[in-house]
C-alpha cells in the first residue's frame, strides 16, 4: 500500500515549504492541492463564470481536465495540455480559487483526483482538508499552524524582499478574515482531525518543523 503524509493548516503556517522537505527526504512525491483549486479557478474565469455564480461553478467545472504531472522534480498542472503553473499564483485566481473551492462539487471531483493519486503513489500531501477528507487512512496527518502575527509577517518579509510596498496590519487583517472564511464553510472547513498532531510553527525554523514531522513519521 501506498504511503501517505497530510498536512493542513490555514495560509501561510509554511504548508508547502515544510512538505516539499519532508517529501524530498523521504523519496515521496510532493502533492499541492491547492495548486489544483488554482487551475480549476483558472478554467472557470477563462469561461467567464464570476464568483457568485455557483450553479455555472458546478455546471462547467465537470468538463476542467486537470492533470498533474513533474518537470525537474517540480509539480506541474496542466489544464488538458496546457502547463498552467505560471498562470495561477495571481490575485485574481487565488480570489476565484477560495470563492470556488466552496462548491460541492469542484470539491468532489478534485478530491476523487487527489484521492486517485495517494492510492498508487507514496505523498506528502498539503491543503485544507487532506486528513479529514482525502485521505483520512493516512499513516502521519500534521496541523500546521503559527500565530497570525507570524504568517503576517512573514507574507510582510516576503512581499518587501520582491520590493513591493505593504502594511503589516492590513496583511495581519486579510490572514484573520480568511482564516475565518476557511475554518466556517459548509463544505470540508478547514479543521484538525481529531487523529492530526498538532504543530505550532511560531517560533520554529523550517528546518526544525521538517525534522519534528520525520521525527514523528519515523516513530510510528
Ligand atoms: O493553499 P492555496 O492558497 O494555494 O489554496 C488556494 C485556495 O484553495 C484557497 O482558497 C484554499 C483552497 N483549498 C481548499 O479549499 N482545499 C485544499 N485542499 C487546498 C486549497
Amino acid at each position: 500500500m501506498a504511503k501517505s503524509i497530510a498536512i493542513d493548516g490555514p495560509a501561510g503556517a509554511g504548508k508547502s515549504t515544510i512538505a516539499k522537505k519532508v517529501a524530498k527526504e523521504l523519496g515521496f512525491i510532493y502533492v499541492d492541492t491547492g495548486a489544483m483549486y488554482r487551475a480549476m479557478a483558472l478554467f472557470l474565469i477563462r469561461n467567464g463564470i464570476s464568483a457568485d455564480e455557483s450553479e455555472k461553478i458546478s455546471s462547467t467545472c465537470q468538463s476542467a481536465e486537470i492533470s498533474i504531472g513533474r518537470i525537474g522534480g517540480e509539480q506541474v498542472v496542466y489544464l488538458g495540455d496546457e502547463n498552467v503553473n505560471g498562470l495561477i499564483r495571481t490575485e485574481e485566481v487565488g480570489n476565484m480559487a477560495s470563492a470556488s473551492s466552496v462548491n460541492g462539487d469542484v470539491r468532489k471531483k478534485l478530491v476523487a483526483l487527489q484521492q486517485k493519486m495517494a492510492k498508487t503513489t507514496d505523498v506528502v500531501m498539503d491543503g485544507r482538508d487532506i486528513g479529514t477528507v482525502v485521505l483520512p487512512d493516512a499513516n502521519l496527518k500534521i496541523y500546521l499552524t503559527a500565530s497570525s502575527a507570524v504568517r503576517a509577517k512573514r507574507r510582510y518579509d516576503e512581499l518587501t524582499a520582491k520590493g513591493e510596498t505593504c502594511d503589516l496590519e492590513a496583511i495581519e487583517k486579510d490572514i484573520i478574515e480568511r482564516d475565518y472564511r476557511d475554518m466556517h464553510r459548509e463544505n470540508s472547513p478547514l479543521m484538525q482531525a481529531d487523529d492530526a498532531v498538532l504543530v505550532d510553527s511560531s517560533d520554529m525554523s523550517i528546518d526544525e518543523v521538517a525534522e519534528r514531522i520525520l521525527e514523528l513519521y519515523r516513530e510510528r
